[in-house]
């Protein structure tokens, strides 16, 4: 099987995977749009990985090909289109969707890291073909019931299968209530894994709609939420329905001291959002406050394009810089362990 994420996010789905019970992440990659993980999971576990929520599209395998074997579309989709892994394929997408029939609608998505050989759309002309020579009632649409994708992974090397979720799941469900510069949930599901486990607080200091918060609930905390934007606080109340949500400053959070196991959330850095006043002096008082909420040993995490060291308080001693690529927008997400008083003093 083959997991796609956002550009950024395989380290992370490929740690998640392996701690799932019955699978193990074999390999990753890059196809020029996605990161993709390849994995194999037994059966009875395929449906964790079609829950993995930092995933945006999971894939039962049909087949490889390699470049050094044969540098030609025809040959490749050859490879990749064959009758045996093909059926165990079909029977597995079959289990998670819907019963096969003898006439079936397809497509098929193709992605190359080179077109210096052959163009990406005569490998989706070849394998389109190879499925049509043999599978005669099946039709070509747009949408269609199977997709049937084939990525080269790395240089040379394609993965090719059958899609078997669809948007719901990069969607988690879907809001209830949009507002623009909301969160794409995986990244945000990423951004809570990346706090550690629960139990405990996880406090959204800067919630927008919510998007971290249904994400933090959704792995077991306890969802704290606070956005300067009533509005905000309430399309947030309805997507993250089991959230404590209320209108806050995070420069001055009315939280005791060490009352969040973690803190994670999506600074006003972006197109939509941005703060009055001059940028490194506001976030060096968000994060003290947030240093302060946050309790020694939790983990806090922070998607901005940049945090000047300026900003940093002593109390946050950073522990990781995951870039991720979003919609063709890098940006970063940075982590932090709060340290306690006495080893924050510490030269
Ligand atoms: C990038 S958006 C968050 C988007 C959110 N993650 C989502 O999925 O909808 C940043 C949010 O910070 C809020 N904000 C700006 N200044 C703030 C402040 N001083 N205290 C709390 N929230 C603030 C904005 O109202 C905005 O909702």
């Amino acid at each position: 099987m083959f997991a796609t994420c956002l550009p950024g996010l395989a380290p992370l789905v490929r740690q998640q995977l392996d701690d799932l019970p019955g699978i193990t992440a074999t390999c990753d990659g890059f196809d020029g749009r996605a990161d993709i993980v390849l994995f194999g999971a037994g059966r009875g576990h395929r449906d964790r990985a079609l829950a993995l929520r930092t995933a945006e599209d999971v894939f039962v395998e049909v087949g490889r090909a390699d470049r050094v074997q044969a540098d030609d579309p025809r040959r490749i989709a050859a490879a990749i289109w064959r009758p045996q892994p093909l059926q165990r394929a079909l029977s597995i997408w079959a289990e998670q969707q819907h019963p096969l029939a003898a006439s079936m609608t397809f497509r098929v998505i193709t992605r190359v890291l080179s077109e210096n050989t052959f163009l990406r759309t005569e490998l989706r002309r070849q394998l389109t073909e190879a499925v049509r020579r043999d599978r005669r009632r099946w039709t070509v649409a747009d949408p269609a019931e199977l997709e049937i994708w084939a990525c080269e992974y790395r240089r040379g090397r394609f993965v090719a299968g059958l899609r078997l979720t669809d948007v719901r799941m990069r969607q988690h469900g879907g809001r209830s209530l949009e507002r623009p510069g909301a969160l794409r949930p995986t990244l945000a599901a990423a951004m809570v894994g990346l706090a550690g486990k629960p139990p405990g607080v996880l406090l959204d200091p800067c919630c927008g709609s919510g998007t971290i918060l249904a994400e933090a609930l959704a792995a077991g905390w306890t969802a704290t939420g606070l956005d300067i934007d009533p509005s905000a606080v309430a399309i947030a109340r309805r997507n993250a329905a089991q959230a404590s949500v209320h209108v806050g400053d995070a420069q001055r959070m009315s939280l005791p001291d060490a009352s969040a196991a973690a803190c994670v959330t999506n600074l006003p850095f972006g197109r939509q959002y941005r703060v009055r006043g001059e940028t490194t002096s506001w976030l060096a008082t968000v994060l003290r406050e947030i240093a302060r909420v946050t309790r020694p040993g939790g983990h806090v995490v922070l998607l901005a394009p940049e945090i000047p060291r300026a900003a940093l308080p002593p109390s946050l001693r950073p522990t990781g810089v995951v870039p991720v690529r979003l919609l063709g927008i890098n940006v970063t997400a940075w982590s932090y362990r709060r340290l306690s008083r006495s080893r924050a003093l510490r030269p």
